[in-house]
C-alpha cells in the first residue's frame, strides 16, 4: 500500500505542472484574499481568479443570489475591477502569498478575450488562464460563446495566437448544449490545452410573494450538489472522446468522496466552488480526504485513477477494496 509520502497527487494541464489537483472555482473565492485566512494558498494546487474584463464592471442589480434545492442560483454579471486594477493588485498579492494562479477572463467579443490574452502575456507567475466562454449571466445568449461551436472556436483561437505557447489555455464549457464533446472537440482543435467542466447551469427562481422573478438579473447559473450529476456525466462524456485532455472538473464538490467520482470520470483535477461559501476550508478537506481516498483504494498516483470508471473490467473496483460506500450524501 502507498502512503502519503510515496504517493503522487500532482497532476498537468499543458506543460503547467500542479502538485495537488485542488483549484478553486473561479468567482466563489474572488482573488484568494478570504481564504488566505484559512489556509496558506500554496497548499492548493491553483487559485483560479473570479473572471476578469478589460474594463471594470459593477455587476447585475440586486438581489443577486437565490437558495435552491441542494444549490445556489447567482446572478453577479461579472463584477470586478478590471484587467488594469487586477494586474496592479491581485496578481502582485497572489504571488507574494506563493500562490499558483490561473486567472479566468471574460469578454463580450472575441476581440475582447484576445486582448486580455494579450495583457497576460509577458505577466510573471501565471500557471494557466482560463477562458470563461460560458457566463450565463449576459445580455443575450449569443454572448454565451460556449453554445456555438463556431464562437467557441473563434474565441479560442484568438486567445491561443495572441497569448503564445508558453501560458496553457483552459477553456471552460457549458453543460447547456445539446452535445458538450461536440464544443470540447472544437475548443481542443482551436488550440485548448485543457478543460473546466463545467460552469452553471442557466435557472430561475420566482418571488411566489412578489410573483416576479426573485434575482435582479431574472435568470441566475445554478452550482452546488444539485447539478454534479450532470457535471459528472459532461467528464464522462468528454474524456472518452478526448482521453489525452486534462479536464478540471466541478460542480457541486463538498467532500473527498464528491471528487473521486470526478477524477474516475475522467478529471485530472477538481475545483470546488459553492461549498467554500458555507466552509472555506472545503478546498482543503476535499484535498486531504481525495488524498486517502486514493491511498486506500491502492493507486500509486492520481493519474492512475483518472478515467477509471471507463475501463471494461468492473471488477477492478472489488480488488481496489470497494467497500459499502456506495450510499451518498
Ligand atoms: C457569473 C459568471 C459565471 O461564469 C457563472 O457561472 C455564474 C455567475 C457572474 O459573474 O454573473
Amino acid at each position: 500500500m502507498h502512503n502519503a509520502s510515496t504517493f503522487d497527487f500532482s497532476t498537468k494541464i499543458g506543460h503547467t505542472w500542479f502538485p495537488t489537483p485542488l483549484f478553486t472555482a473561479s468567482g466563489c473565492a474572488s482573488s484568494g484574499k478570504e481564504l488566505a485566512q484559512f489556509f496558506p494558498l500554496s497548499e492548493i494546487g491553483a487559485v483560479v481568479t473570479k473572471s476578469i474584463a478589460l474594463k471594470p464592471r459593477l455587476g447585475r442589480p440586486t438581489p443577486r443570489m437565490a437558495e435552491t434545492p441542494s444549490g445556489m442560483l447567482n446572478s453577479i454579471g461579472l463584477q470586478g475591477p478590471g484587467i488594469d486594477a487586477f494586474l496592479a493588485d491581485d496578481i502582485p498579492w497572489l504571488m507574494t502569498q506563493n500562490a499558483r494562479i490561473v486567472v479566468s477572463i471574460s469578454g463580450e467579443t472575441v476581440d475582447e478575450y484576445s486582448i486580455l490574452a494579450r495583457r497576460l502575456r509577458s505577466v510573471p507567475g501565471i500557471s494557466a488562464v482560463e477562458v470563461n466562454i460560458s457566463c450565463p449571466n449576459v445580455e443575450n445568449r449569443g454572448l454565451v460563446f460556449a453554445c456555438d461551436p463556431v464562437s467557441s472556436r473563434a474565441v479560442i483561437e484568438g486567445v491561443r495566437r495572441t497569448i503564445g505557447g508558453d501560458i496553457p489555455i483552459i477553456a471552460k464549457l457549458s453543460p447547456d448544449v445539446t452535445d458538450i464533446t461536440e464544443i470540447a472537440r472544437e475548443v481542443v482543435s482551436a488550440g485548448a490545452d485543457g478543460l473546466s467542466l463545467i460552469n452553471t447551469l442557466l435557472g430561475m427562481v420566482i418571488n411566489t410573494q412578489t410573483m416576479r422573478p426573485h434575482l435582479g438579473g431574472k435568470t441566475g447559473g445554478l452550482s452546488g450538489p444539485a447539478i454534479r450529476p450532470v457535471a459528472v456525466r459532461a467528464v464522462y462524456q468528454v474524456h472518452q472522446v478526448l482521453p489525452k485532455i486534462p479536464i478540471i472538473g466541478m460542480g457541486g464538490i463538498r467532500s473527498g468522496r464528491d471528487a473521486f467520482e470526478f477524477i474516475l470520470a475522467g478529471a485530472s483535477g477538481v475545483s470546488v466552488g459553492t461549498a467554500i461559501f458555507g466552509n472555506p476550508r472545503a478546498i482543503m478537506d476535499v484535498q486531504n480526504e481525495l488524498k486517502e481516498i486514493l491511498i486506500s483504494r491502492g493507486f500509486a498516483s492520481l493519474s492512475e485513477a483518472v478515467g477509471y470508471a471507463h475501463r471494461e473490467d468492473s471488477t477492478g473496483a472489488l480488488q481496489r477494496g470497494a467497500d459499502s460506500e456506495e450510499s451518498e450524501g
